[in-house]
């Protein structure tokens, strides 16, 4: 076993679909209106797939900018983790065909399901590999095109979810003093139910009947999420701050997942801290499920909001139910490339 070594973030990237979707054009296919959606999550618009574009296809532009970005190549890397629930198939793990289409000869890949809270738990995973001295480069993927799986006749949902892939390289800090310094992951399995397709896995023979009943589309109970999101955001980031002596004036940006608006200004509210502390992209991609935190994360960068040495609280929280928060104090990798 060689040296433990925390891991740093060295690339980014990121990529949604040309087509946008309005809540405009939502509000032509189901009973809804602009002003509801805007209103209720702070979403303006968000990005679909063609029928003839898939989840593989729209990862590997993000994957690529994430090792270029990274200053390494596709051999470089030592494992890719896509962490998404919604894999072009059951089986083969889309990691696989990301692994062949990018030229990582030399890396193991899967696939990891964690809904929304998917590219924290890949993160934490990775990072274990890099503390250990396992591996060097691990590429952490978390995307989703859930409009391939929401049912358009359910306002319920359907106006939510938009598609999209983000994606980073983790490795080895310079010094020791850098990199993700804890992990804390969690889950809630009793809130199963609440974020749900009940159809499509190996529990249930995919019947025609089962379609018909439109079982094999995503279902949310909003209303719980929603009561669980907004309490597991604060407690999350309240518990890895004071189990490492830290304030919130110690942190220079949180980047949440971005599921909807009021629960990022509810803990923005519980902290008594600008909301401006918060990365926001909401309104632009909506919620991009395992892709909302590197896209985020990518975005800030591009935008000059994140400096070496600043602490960063990557906030995942979702479907299972499940949560956890990684605190990063952030490397080198600051102004990316591409
Ligand atoms: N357009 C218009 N009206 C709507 C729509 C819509 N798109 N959706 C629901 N409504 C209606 C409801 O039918 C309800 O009407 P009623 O009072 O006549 O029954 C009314 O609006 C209010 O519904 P609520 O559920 O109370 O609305 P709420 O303010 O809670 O907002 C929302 C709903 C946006 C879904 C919110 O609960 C939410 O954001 N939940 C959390 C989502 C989340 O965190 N997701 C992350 C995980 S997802 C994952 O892991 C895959």
């Amino acid at each position: 076993m060689k040296a433990q070594r925390k891991a740093v973030v060295l690339g980014t990237g990121f990529n949604v679909p040309d087509n946008v979707v309005t809540n405009d054009d939502l509000a032509k296919i189901v009973d809804t209106s602009d002003e509801w959606i805007r209103s209720r999550t702070g979403i303006v618009e968000r990005r679909q797939i063609p029928d003839d574009d898939s989840l593989f296809q729209l990862s590997l532009p993000a994957a690529r900018q994430a090792i270029e970005n990274a200053g390494i190549t596709p051999e470089d890397i030592d494992l890719i983790i896509f962490s998404t629930f919604t894999p072009d198939y059951q089986v083969p793990a889309t990691a696989c065909m990301v692994q062949a289409a990018l030229g990582c000869t030399k890396a193991g890949a899967f696939d990891l399901q964690a809904a929304c809270t998917g590219f924290i738990y890949g993160s934490s995973i990775a990072c274990q590999f890099i503390a250990t001295g396992t591996y060097k480069h691990v590429l952490v993927i978390g995307g989703d095109v859930t409009t391939r799986i929401s049912d358009f006749t359910d306002r319920n949902s359907c106006v939510l979810f938009g598609d999209g892939v983000g994606a980073a390289v983790y490795g080895p800090g310079d010094n020791d003093d850098e990199g993700v310094f804890d992990n804390l992951l969690g889950a809630i399995g009793s809130g199963a139910e609440y974020i749900m397709i009940k159809n499509g896995g190996s529990m249930h023979r995919p019947t025609v009947e089962a379609i018909q009943n439109r079982e094999h589309y995503l279902t949310i109970n909003g209303k719980e999420v929603f009561k669980f999101s907004t309490k597991i955001v604060g407690d999350m980031i309240e518990e890895v701050l004071t189990r490492n002596n830290l304030t919130l004036d110690d942190v220079a940006m949180i980047i949440p997942h971005q599921a909807n608006i009021r629960i990022i200004e509810s803990a923005a509210k519980r902290f008594k801290c600008p909301i401006e502390k918060f990365y926001v992209n909401i309104d632009r991609y909506g919620n991009t499920v395992a892709a909302t935190i590197p896209i985020a994360m990518h975005e800030a960068l591009k935008e000059g909001k994140i400096k070496k040495g600043d602490i960063v609280l990557l906030v995942g929280f979702g479907g299972g139910l499940t949560y956890g928060i990684i605190p990063i104090k952030w490397g080198s990798y600051t102004n990316p490339k591409v």
